[in-house]
């Protein structure tokens, strides 16, 4: 288990917690961050101690998303990077994972969501995938897996027009399963969990498995693909101005962009 201090890791009874401790920063993830998740992930996805695992940030801040300094100083440049290290490791866990957002999800702060099995939200939850107001694309399979969740009309808003969402529109969308105040969010993600940890492995293995068979290697797929693009993109100039104005502290003007 990881002791780094910006990914906290913890075992309780069958249930991994990782929790995004990097407040000041709005839990931006950097390499060392996702590379702490990935090997997490990775131990957990064989250790048989493991049950299930929680994803959980701060009551205020579930993640900014990508660190965008240490993206410009490090883009990931290889299969092996960190960040997808990350995204294969979620996307493929066998056993579930129960994830708890409160405070603003951003980019793959909503993304990873896509790949839990079960996400409690705070009433301040607020969702964003503003690739494209970056200069970006989608990541994390999200291009296929948004609108397949919510519909072509809804994921062609918040993945074209980069428009956020509030919690009860996730709700309704079926991107989370609840919505309760924020001091209660990670609490019930636990309790879900250990539920979840009580419950034989293996039909819990077995059934995830059979739910997400029809998918898999489309996601893998598209995956890689949006991974090519959004390696591609980063360098191009519509990226490197808005993160270059985030940079100098010049919040992204997502409109004319
Ligand atoms: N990467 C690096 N640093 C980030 C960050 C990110 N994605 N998001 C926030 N931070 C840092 C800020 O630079 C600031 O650092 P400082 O205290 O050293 O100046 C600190 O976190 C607090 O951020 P701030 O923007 O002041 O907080 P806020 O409460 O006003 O807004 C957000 C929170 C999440 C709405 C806002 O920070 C934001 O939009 N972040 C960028 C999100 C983004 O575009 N992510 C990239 C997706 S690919």
């Amino acid at each position: 288990m990881s002791d780094f201090k910006d990914i906290l890791s913890s075992l309780d009874a069958g249930v991994m917690t990782l929790t995004l401790n990097r407040v000041d920063k709005k839990n931006a993830i950097t390499a060392a961050m996702y590379a702490a998740m990935a090997d997490a992930l990775d131990a957990a996805a064989v250790d048989p101690a493991v049950r299930a695992v929680v994803i959980q940030g701060h009551e205020s801040i579930f993640s900014a998303g990508n660190d965008i300094g240490d993206f410009l100083n490090g883009p990931p440049a290889t299969h092996e990077s960190p960040v997808f290290r990350f995204l294969r490791g979620i996307s493929t866990f066998p056993k579930p994972v129960v994830a708890s957002v409160c405070g603003p999800a951003v980019g793959i702060g909503t993304t990873m969501l896509l790949h839990c099995d079960l996400v409690y939200a705070g009433d301040n939850a607020a969702f964003s995938m503003p690739f494209v107001n970056l200069g970006l694309c989608p990541e994390a399979a999200s291009s296929f897996l948004a609108p397949q969740l919510m519909g072509y009309a809804r994921a062609a808003e918040v993945l074209l027009l980069g428009e956020p969402f509030m919690a009860e529109t996730a709700l309704e969308m079926g991107l989370v399963n609840r919505i309760v105040p924020p001091l209660e969010a990670n609490a019930l993600a636990q309790r879900q969990a250990q539920k979840l940890a009580a419950k034989p492995l293996s039909s819990l293995v077995e059934t995830k498995r059979l739910m997400k068979k029809g998918q898999a290697s489309v996601v893998a797929e598209r995956m890689a693909e949006e991974g090519v693009s959004f390696g591609r993109m980063l360098k191009e100039p519509a990226a490197r101005e808005a993160f270059g104005a985030f940079m100098a502290k010049r919040k992204p003007d997502f409109s004319k962009l």
